[in-house]
């Protein structure tokens, strides 16, 4: 079962140049107050639509002009020499999905098939809430906390920048984006604060679920 007005993402993610922005998944003050309209039209508006935007410039009459997200990600992984490619194509994918892993009235319980999962690798959804948040507070600077199957198991990472579990092996099922340009406006600094937010009120066990296959 897909996940009411969720996104076709694997369309989304192989879609080659010239890349568009690809549309919310809700009103742009669905997730209001947690996060306001004000804080998601810059970071949807202008951050995601840098990358987009910069993406295009990068990739034209490269080899890559032909490929899709994904693949640009996964070829450019790792090489110096990439790194603005990489950069904006991984950044396009882990917003596309952060909007996704967000609704309005998320959070309480998951669905049974991903809280059985849950109970199995992390004992409790408390406990995983607490991984969740523990990688998003300590990730250092900019970068993503990151709900992934790793190794056939439920698993807590994260990244820094705009590094994905993508590119590691892993299969991501939900995210929380943790640059300064998520909360600022509505937390100024209080990280903690916007994680345990979006957690209680927006995150969407349906979307994770959905991604476990
Ligand atoms: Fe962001």
């Amino acid at each position: 079962m897909t996940a009411a007005g969720k996104q076709d993402l694997t369309t989304i993610h192989g879609h080659k140049a010239p890349f568009s922005l690809p549309p919310l998944p809700y009103a742009d003050n669905a997730l209001d107050p947690v996060i306001s309209a004000h804080t998601l039209s810059f970071h949807y508006g202008k951050h995601h639509k840098a990358y987009v935007d910069n993406l295009n410039k990068l990739v034209a009459g490269t080899a890559h002009a032909d490929a899709s997200l994904e693949a640009i990600i996964k070829a450019t992984a790792g090489k110096p020499a990439d790194a603005g490619l990489f950069n904006n194509a991984a950044q396009i994918w882990n917003h596309t999905f952060y909007w996704n892993s967000l609704r309005h009235g998320g959070g309480g319980a998951p669905g049974k098939a991903l809280a059985t999962r849950i109970e199995a690798d992390f004992g409790s959804l408390d406990n995983l809430k607490k991984e969740l948040t523990q990688a998003a507070v300590t990730q250092f600077g900019s970068g993503w906390a990151w709900l992934v199957v790793k190794d056939g198991k439920l698993a807590v990472t994260k990244t820094a920048n705009a590094d994905t579990p993508l590119v590691h092996g892993q299969k991501p099922l939900l995210t929380i984006d943790v640059w300064e340009h998520a909360y600022y406006l509505d937390f100024q600094n209080r990280r903690p604060d916007y994680v345990a937010a979006v957690l209680d009120k927006l995150i969407d066990w349906g979307f994770a679920e959905d991604n476990l296959g």
